[in-house]
């Protein structure tokens, strides 16, 4: 009994430990501190969204391949809707794993500074 309960205590103690080292290895490598629209915003959708929504027939009527295209859709809240996977959005990039907290932090820090041409 005793065997058992040191066991189960064990592992508590080792999974409570393992989560906090995500937590901070997330923290540390997560750089929110400068995000620019050609740094941070710009990259992400050429390799995750453009493929369907750049050029004369984009997907959902949605463009995302000029600055003034990707400001409506920031300004409107559906790209933020859309990779947050939030409800009443359609979850993006479509068939395919969502992005990275830290890539969707920094997409929210971009909108809400008012989505900056920078
Ligand atoms: C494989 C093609 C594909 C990729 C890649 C893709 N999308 Fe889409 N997206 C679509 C289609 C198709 C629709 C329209 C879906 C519909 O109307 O049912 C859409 C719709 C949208 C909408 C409108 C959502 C709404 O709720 O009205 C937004 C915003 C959007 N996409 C943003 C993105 C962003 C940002 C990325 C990259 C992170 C991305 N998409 C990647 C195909 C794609």
């Amino acid at each position: 009994m005793k065997t058992i309960l040191i066991a189960i205590t064990a592992i508590v103690l080792l999974s409570s430990c393992y989560y906090d080292k995500e937590e901070n290895l997330y923290g540390a490598t997560c750089d929110t501190g400068a995000v620019t629209y050609n740094a941070s915003i710009v990259p992400v959708l050429a390799s995750n969204c453009i493929s369907c929504h750049g050029g004369a027939f984009p997907s959902g009527n949605i463009k995302l391949d000029t600055y003034t295209d990707v400001r409506t859709a920031a300004l409107n809240g559906k790209l933020y809707g859309s990779i947050a996977h939030s409800s009443g959005f359609i979850a993006m990039p479509q068939n395919a794993a969502p992005l990275s907290n830290c890539t969707i932090s920094k997409f929210r820090i971009w909108i809400n500074n008012g989505a900056p041409n920078n």
